[in-house]
């Protein structure tokens, strides 16, 4: 099939790259010159695993383009994806500008039936509104349809994901429009909900409100277990075991962060409010999420006795592993509260430590995870990379000032951290 993707941002290039591979033209555009050149390179703008070897193969086998052009793109293409950033505006909303932009560029150019799709995280009422952009250019009805497909990949796992979707959601006002993304996907052999448009975006924002709650649940059991001395991961482990509930997502730690989490929770809450609703559960699952790091750094402080003047060693930055990516990460909220009380940071990850030395030019980097402890008074795991997970903790402790761990993601055995001199503080335990 022919297919356009506009944006090359996490979804908009994993979904290229893989409708690539699966045997589609597939052209992928950005506005972005310097991106484009980099992507026409092989070079990919985002830190994904495998994506750099399936831009490189679908450029060599030529069932991938990159063009800075929505025109060529459209005229090229059967199905085109809207794939740009909706980042959260300030009042919570996801600002819809750039799918806005996309929509009346894609409309100066249908010139034969086109089924525009939706993968950006919009609220209920985008397709509508894309639909009406259209509409509003003089195209008529019969020349193109608008379908919501939104996005579950993860970071990280963006390809896996992409390939072996648990679902995919399909909703479209019109069926023939629906039939062409069923006969696109047929290969990957998922099962598929095909419904209407505000159903599939809601299934969105309803998704990910659902496992964010999870995780917030599950983060302010932690705190009765630190309150009464039961142990959260025991806890989890006997809720989790009910196939009703399940294991997933029941991890105890300093909270969620990234770059949808925050943003959907926030989406949907507002989006309620704006139709009338007051979803005050979620307001909670964001309430509960904050207090999570703040409660943590509480407890840091109470036993450094102030961060004043100490050093504060971080393991970790990213939001989650296997990313660069550090939006909304907590290792954020730690260093802004650590420096505004006046201590210092030092602090290592294997990938996002150049995003993070962009914004922070305050703090040290260390150039390896044993040389974070040099004269630290605590070290703090903030994002459990895999490679942290093994440590020689008595490496790790040589040179601290004070032997403090603090696990912020529940990674290491109490027995051992102690054996190897430290005294442990982490999540969900006393
Ligand atoms: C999420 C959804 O999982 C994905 O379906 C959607 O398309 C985008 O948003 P992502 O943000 O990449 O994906 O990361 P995810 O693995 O879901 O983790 C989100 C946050 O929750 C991270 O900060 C992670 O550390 C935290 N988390 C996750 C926990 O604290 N505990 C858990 O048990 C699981």
């Amino acid at each position: 099939m022919k297919v356009a993707v506009i944006g090359t941002g996490y979804v908009g290039l994993v979904t290229g790259v893989v409708l690539a591979q699966l045997g589609n033209d597939v052209i992928c555009v950005d506005k972005d010159a310097e991106k484009v050149a980099k992507l026409r390179q092989g070079i990919p703008p985002i830190y994904e695993p495998g994506v750099e070897e399936m831009l490189k193969q679908g450029l060599k086998d030529g069932f991938l383009r990159i063009s800075d052009s929505i025109a060529e793109a459209t005229e090229a293409s059967e199905v085109v994806f809207i794939a740009v950033g909706t980042p959260p505006s300030e009042n919570g909303t996801p600002d819809l500008t750039a799918v806005r932009a996309v929509a009346h560029e894609i409309a100066k150019n249908i010139s034969k039936y086109t089924v525009i799709v939706n993968k950006s995280t919009v609220p209920v009422g985008s397709g509508d509104m894309v639909e009406e952009i259209i509409r509003s250019h003089g195209v008529d009805d019969s020349l193109f349809n608008v379908v919501s497909n939104p996005e579950f990949l993860r970071e990280g796992s963006a390809i896996q994901d992409t390939l072996h979707p648990d679902r995919i959601v399909i909703g479209s006002k019109k069926r023939e429009a629906a039939v062409k993304l069923v006969e696109l996907y047929a290969t990957l052999q998922a099962p598929m909900i095909v419904t209407d448009l505000n159903s599939a975006e809601l299934i969105k924002y309803g998704a990910n409100s659902f496992l964010a709650m999870k995780i917030s649940f599950i983060n302010a059991l932690s705190r009765v277990c630190e309150l009464c001395g039961a142990n959260v991961a025991d806890v989890a482990a006997g809720i989790g075991s009910d196939s009703r509930v399940g294991n997933q997502f029941l991890n105890a730690g300093l909270g969620w962060g990234g770059s949808c989490f925050p943003k959907d929770v926030q989406g949907m809450v507002k989006v309620s409010e704006d139709l009338g609703y007051d979803f005050g559960l979620l307001r909670e699952v964001i309430q509960i999420n904050d207090d999570q790091t703040v409660h943590f750094l509480n407890r840091m402080e109470k036993r450094l006795g102030g961060f004043s003047g100490k050093r504060i060693a971080l393991m970790g930055l990213a939001f989650k592993p296997n990313t660069d990516d550090i939006r909304d990460a907590k290792s954020l909220v730690m260093m802004d509260r650590i420096l505004l009380d006046g201590g210092s940071v030092i602090a290592y990850d294997p990938i996002a430590e150049a995003n993070v030395r962009e914004i922070y030019p305050n703090i040290d980097f260390a150039e390896s995870v044993y040389d974070l402890g040099a004269g630290a008074d605590a070290i703090v795991l903030v994002t459990e990379w895999n490679e942290f997970r093994q440590l020689d903790l008595e490496r790790l402790s040589q040179g601290m000032k004070q032997k403090l761990l603090f696990d912020g993601r529940r990674v290491y055995d109490r027995a051992k951290a102690e054996r190897a001199g430290f005294e442990y503080f982490t999540v969900g335990s006393h």
